[in-house]
């Protein structure tokens, strides 16, 4: 029987797997670190407040898990300012070869982290076992009852447990930013990309493979106390909202953000991507206000 996970890590992480041999995501997607500063901004807001809740630790850690060209890591590491930048530890965990960045450390392993662990578009990327219904795997019971038959479907298992033990590692708030789904909108998402264009999924290292995330059984496996939320929603809470002023090249340079900021609000894109953020030691509520949770837009069925 073919083997979907192994076929799927050899392709992404093999030795002449897609991230592997060190093809970076913007060179084939585009994902929210690239938009610009202003999701680096929003996640310094949120480490404030972490920072806050622990109590001004010494060392205060903004681990970027899945970092790809470390875009994230390095715009965090250069908007920090005060107190804070003066105890950040910036870590990029990355599986492909690491990018020397000034103020950014590399690591393959999630490492230990008191502040803020974010993995952006990590758990998609992440390879799951494949199964066509009916089946009996354990998960697909619990959390794809709907499964027809000669419908296939994508074992979330693998997930679940990377994000349950990335969260574990963390006190203060552990973020995943994806696209996923819910058990009421469960839809088979396998896919790839290559050079900016959806192709299909070949196993053969040529393209990125990936599919959404089941958001709700990857909160349940991590449990404590959680919250599921739009990222249109999550960023405006963190002070993005993308007013225009001024005159001349301020009011040039504020059009410019505020485009910016509509893009990674937008309802049927990135603004549609899941924040799932989870308190480890610290409340959730003292993180973000209470937002509306996040529902699946249909129409962002494919979003990178
Ligand atoms: C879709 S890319 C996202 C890159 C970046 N976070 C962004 O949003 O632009 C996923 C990245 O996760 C990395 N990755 C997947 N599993 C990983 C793991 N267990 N540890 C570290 N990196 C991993 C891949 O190598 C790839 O670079």
């Amino acid at each position: 029987m073919f083997d979907w996970e192994a076929a799927w890590h050899a392709a992404l992480y093999g030795p002449t797997g897609f991230f592997a041999r060190g093809e970076k995501p913007s060179s084939h997607f585009r994902t929210s670190p690239l938009v610009g500063p202003e999701l680096a901004e929003a996640l310094l807001t949120l480490l404030a407040r972490v920072d806050a809740a622990l109590g001004f630790p010494p060392v205060v850690d903004f681990v970027d898990v899945g970092a790809g060209g470390g875009e994230l890591a390095f715009a965090v590491r250069s908007l920090a300012s005060g107190s804070l930048a003066s105890r950040l530890r910036v870590t990029a965990v990355e599986l492909g070869p690491p990018v020397e960045l000034p103020g950014v450390r590399w690591t393959s392993v999630v490492p230990s982290c008191v502040g803020l662990l974010v993995g952006h578009e990590w758990l998609d990327s992440i390879p799951c076992p494949v199964v066509t219904g009916p089946s009996s795997d354990p998960w697909i019971t619990r959390w794809w009852p709907s499964l027809g038959d000669g419908e296939q479907a994508e074992v979330g298992a693998p997930r679940d447990a990377a994000w349950a033990a990335a969260v574990s590692s963390v006190r203060g708030a552990a973020l995943a930013i994806d696209y996923g789904h819910l058990m009421s909108s469960r839809r088979f998402t396998l896919t790839g990309y290559r050079g900016g264009r959806q192709v299909p999924p070949v196993f053969d290292g040529s393209c990125d493979i990936t599919a959404h995330v089941a958001f709700d059984s990857a909160a349940d496996a991590a449990g404590g106390d959680w919250v599921l939320v739009s990222q249109r929603d999550a960023l405006a809470a963190l002070g993005l909202t993308g007013a225009v002023s001024g005159s001349g090249w301020e009011w040039l340079e504020s059009a410019a953000r505020a485009g910016r900021i509509a893009e990674l609000r937008d309802p049927h894109g990135l603004g549609g991507f899941g924040w799932l953020l989870h308190g480890c030691g610290v409340a959730v509520a003292d993180l973000l206000p209470a937002l509306p949770p996040w529902r699946p837009n249909p129409a962002s069925f494919s979003v990178t």
